[in-house]
């Protein structure tokens, strides 16, 4: 378990590799989230002081990119890809499926942690569509019904 202690450092030791430019945010932001993989309001905090921005300012910014998570991701990752390719041949379809069935939307995780579920842009499978990946694994050709097999056979 991480000490709110070993955050503040560990963001720190970040935040000392970008100069206070604003135009360091969005950089600053992914860089934070591939760390700790969403961005905790402690890092939001510090990025603004850093920066010289209101935690506002970071979060209007932060929330316009559909890339930028606020919740710590669940056991479990479902992406749902909407890029073209997938999503003229259902993908739309195959996310609003797993939305319903699991309850929450793209960005969000379950209330137990186990399931977070994203859209993403595109997975470079673009033959194999509509794309899912669970956790790792990549899931091609998919319809609703197929998808919400998949979900119903995680722990
Ligand atoms: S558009 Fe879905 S994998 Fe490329």
């Amino acid at each position: 378990m991480t000490t709110t202690e070993d955050l503040t450092t560990s963001l720190r030791t970040i935040l000392e590799k970008y100069d206070t430019s604003r135009d360091n945010l969005i950089p600053l932001l992914q860089d934070i989230q591939e760390h700790l993989d969403y961005l905790a309001p402690e890092a939001v905090s510090l990025v603004a002081e850093h920066l010289d921005l209101s935690e506002n300012d970071v979060y209007g910014v932060a929330t316009f990119y559909a890339q930028f998570r606020f919740h710590p991701p669940g056991r479990h990752r479902i992406k749902i890809c909407q890029g073209t390719a997938c999503h003229v041949r259902g993908g739309g379809m195959v996310l609003d499926a797993i939305s319903r069935k699991i309850g929450i939307v793209p960005g969000e995780t379950t209330p137990d942690g186990n399931i977070s579920l994203e859209r993403v842009a595109c997975f470079g499978s673009c033959a194999l569509p509509p794309v899912m990946v669970v956790d790792d694994t990549v899931y091609g050709r998919m319809t609703p019904r197929k998808s919400e097999k998949l979900i119903e056979d995680l722990e």
